[in-house]
């Protein structure tokens, strides 16, 4: 193992920055040797809880026996909310709208009613299943129809954007048309489930190791419902099985409940629901329904488009105001609309409470933004890359989004057609159009669309981050900062930015694991700016040393500073070439600080929401992706067969990792947008609560031909770590490409007519319906 990492990553090699490496966890990963939360060794007295949940969807809770359960096999205690010593609250927002157990009103089926401990988890599963609850049950608000119907209750202030007048924009527009577009959720589907182990120390103290993508929240959280300072509370997370923001705040309860349980009984205590309960109990992707109108001329050129963007947000507000904010903030995607307004609507439903998700509403307002840009290639029979085209962001008084920021770093025009080029677009679709008319079942499609998604969180303050670097007086340098690793290669990004900083190898950094101990007040690893901000953080802390180094060596040698310079592998100081340990050596005996914290803001961003104003992104991330794919008409059944895909991280700081990023968030993005479906059934019960019914892509579902590739001599413009760009989210977009080029082969069958108006997910089921439509309403 070590030696197959060595061959690797040559030991002393300078890692520049820049440089392909492997995730630094990779080996592990395959081996099995990398340790998530399950793998750690039991500590002596180890218990375990489970969760017991609520069969009702809405009403309330008359009475709860627990005598049977508390009487289970191995059972040792049973908590509920009276157990609680500080808040039975977990609510991620200032509005106390999530307990941690139900006492009265039941919101959600799976709501957590108690928490039963036991020997083994096997008992303490078991022993859940036997409580006895009375509810007054009552009609549950399933899904957006029936919020609606029900009056529309909202979990969070809605947004409103408006730019120009609208009114007089849609009514002076040449052709207008109405429509509605539905978009699925999506279930997280992490590897690793929920998870935590909650270890008591002494006094109050509390050690928390759970899979979070947020540990000071978590241990904010976990302070609240113990009652008891922050400081008691260490967080630790080393690494997690993917967390796609469902372990943004998802994580929060079972932290909570397992420390909650380690504390009474003081002794250490893991919860780990099984898939079931998992997919029932947390939050996924937020389901739209879009209803737009459209002002447009027969050029193709929008005027004006007026939308609601409403959202199904589940029983408690959780992140649903920020994810329904960046779902507007993406309505527009790469186009320029003269006149806007649009407003979104997060309703109340008695389902799990949705929460963040790779694109965080990004991905929902962009697929609305694309349903437009078809709606009009339609209508006027162009081409819908000419639409696009035509829509994009450029030109004089053609550079405002519709929340006032004005686009500054537009490559979109460059990105498509650099992508058309490389894929031959225009040839591929002749071709196809020929190959369908001789075609009579097997129909194919295909559409390139692009992506522009902004970085940075919208809530402003969340844009910091802190770093801990300590170096040892024999060189080697240990790493620590508030990021989290789930596998996005984050640790290894900013490993490299460490070493290149010092001139020193990769195999010289030690990456340690996430903890609230050694950098606090951190901010979720999300909205895609672990790296931004983290690398930043890091590179500061290395500077600080640097500075101190640098002062301390033209001391020493009698020599300017000027004349000190960090090289690879060696220090420069004056005509002297010295190795960096033997610099850090001597600077240790001299007294001088080898340790310190660096930290980072982002700048230039602010926003104000009760206006729709300001300049919430730091910069832009572009790309685009061309999708081909074939239908059978007869079954609605569908391969993709070939994608490509240009997409810009600016100045890479790792092609091999962000290559992986672009063609995991493409897969992640095509199973939103075609097999992965979410059912409830009538009583609010999640019907596709496990794999059997819930469809993820494979490995046999990527596409056949598939080019990936980052764009060239594109750095930031903006001086983020290394001229780089953030790179988690905004590829799982160009999935969107494959939603297209499904509407594209459909219309085929109404000779290119009717617009299709594929809904997502695109089943077979909603391909097959759909080729019914076309050709029924294209009268062939
Ligand atoms: N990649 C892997 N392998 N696993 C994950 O859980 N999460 C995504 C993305 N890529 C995720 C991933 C999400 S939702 C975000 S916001 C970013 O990674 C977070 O990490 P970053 O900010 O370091 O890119
Ligand atoms: Mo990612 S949805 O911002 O965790």
């Amino acid at each position: 193992m070590a030696d197959a990492r060595r061959k690797l990553d040559i030991v002393g090699e300078p890692a520049l920055v820049g440089s392909p490496r492997i995730h630094d966890s990779a080996l592990k990963h395959v081996a099995g040797e990398a340790v998530y939360i399950d793998d750690v060794a039991a500590p002596e007295g180890l218990l375990h809880a489970y969760l017991g949940t609520a069969a009702i969807a809405c009403g309330r809770l008359l009475s709860l026996d627990l005598s049977e359960v508390a009487a289970a096999p191995g059972v040792v205690a049973v908590l509920t909310a009276a157990d609680i010593p500080g808040a039975n609250d977990i609510s991620s927002t200032h509005r106390h709208d999530e307990p941690v157990f139900a006492t009265d009103r039941i919101l959600f089926h799976g709501q957590p009613l108690f928490a039963v401990v036991a020997g083994t988890r096997e008992q303490a599963r078991r022993a859940a299943t036997l409580a006895k609850a009375e509810y007054a049950e009552e009609p549950a608000l399933i899904d957006i129809a029936a919020a609606h119907a029900a009056g529309g209750a909202l979990v969070t202030a809605p947004l409103t954007l408006r730019r120009g007048d609208v009114a007089a924009a849609m009514a002076a527009s040449p052709r207008r048309l109405k429509g509605a577009m539905t978009i699925g959720g999506q279930e997280h589907f992490y590897l690793e489930g929920q998870i935590a182990l909650a270890t008591p120390g002494e006094d109050e103290d509390m050690q928390v190791l759970v899979s979070t993508q947020h540990p000071s929240e978590v241990q904010h959280m976990v302070a609240a419902v113990l009652g008891v300072g922050s400081h008691a509370v260490t967080v630790e997370v080393r690494r997690m099985g993917g967390g796609f923001g469902g372990k943004e705040t998802q994580a929060n309860l079972f932290a909570c409940v397992a420390a909650l349980c380690a504390r009474r009984l003081k002794r250490p205590v893991k919860l780990r629901p099984d898939r079931d309960d998992d997919m029932v109990l947390t939050g996924k992707r937020h389901d739209f329904v879009v209803d737009y109108e459209i002002g447009f001329d027969d050029e193709g050129r929008i005027h004006a488009v007026d939308a609601v963007y409403a959202a199904r947000c589940g029983w408690n507000a959780d992140l649903s105001g920020p994810v329904t904010d960046r779902a507007l903030f993406h309505m527009d995607n790469c186009y320029f609309y003269p006149a806007v307004h649009a407003r979104s609507e997060p309703l109340f439903t008695n389902t799990c409470s949705n929460t963040a998700f790779r694109g965080f509403g990004g991905p929902q307002g962009m697929v609305g933004a694309e349903r437009l840009i078809e709606e009009v290639a339609f209508a006027t029979g162009l081409d819908p890359v000419e639409v696009r085209k035509r829509n994009l962001y450029g030109g004089v008084g053609r550079d405002l989004t519709p929340y006032h920021q004005t686009v500054e770093d537009n490559i979109a025009a460059e990105v498509i057609t650099e992508l058309a080029r490389r894929c031959d677009y225009q040839a591929r679709k002749a071709a196809i159009r020929q190959a369908n008319a001789k075609s009579p079942i097997i129909k194919r499609g295909i559409a390139l669309t692009p992506v522009k998604f902004g970085i940075s969180f919208t809530a402003t303050w969340f844009n910091q981050a802190g770093a801990l670097v300590h170096v040892y007086t024999d060189g080697t340098v240990s790493l620590n900062h508030g990021g989290t690793e789930m596998g996005q290669g984050l640790y290894i990004k900013v490993a490299q930015v460490v070493a290149q900083a010092f001139g020193i190898g990769l195999d010289q950094v030690k990456i340690t694991a996430t903890t609230t101990g050694k950098v606090p007040n951190t901010s979720a690893t999300a909205a895609s700016s672990g790296s931004d901000l983290n690398g930043m953080a890091a590179l500061d802390a290395c500077e600080t040393i640097k500075t101190r180094l640098t002062e301390f060596a033209a001391k020493h040698w009698q020599e300017r500073p000027e004349e000190v310079a960090f090289l690879p592998g060696r220090v420069k100081v004056g005509a002297r070439e010295i190795g960096f340990r033997d610099l850090v050596a001597a600077a240790y005996l001299a007294r001088v600080q080898l340790s310190a914290t660096g930290f980072y803001a982002t700048p230039k961003i602010h926003w104000d929401r009760q206006a729709g104003r300001g300049h919430p992104f730091y910069y832009f991330a572009y790309g685009a992706a061309a999708a081909e794919v074939a239908i059978d008409t007869l079954t609605g059944e569908y391969k993709v067969e070939r994608v490509d895909i240009l997409h810009d991280c600016g100045q890479s700081l790792n092609p091999a990792i962000d290559k992986g990023q672009i063609e995991g968030g493409f897969v992640q993005g095509m199973g939103w947008l075609t097999t992965e479906e979410l059912a409830w059934d009538a009583k609010g019960r999640l019907s596709t609560h496990a794999p059997s019914t819930y469809k993820i892509p494979v490995a046999s579902d990527r596409p056949r031909i598939f080019n990936v590739h980052l764009l060239e001599n594109a750095p930031n413009r903006e001086p983020t770590i290394h001229r780089s760009k953030a790179v988690g989210e905004p590829p799982l977009m160009l999935a969107i490409s494959v939603l297209h080029a499904l509407s594209d082969a459909v219309a085929s069958v109404g000779n290119h007519r009717i617009c299709p108006r594929l809904d997502a997910p695109a089943t077979p089921e909603r391909v097959l319906d759909a080729v019914d439509r076309v050709r029924a309403e294209a009268n062939l």
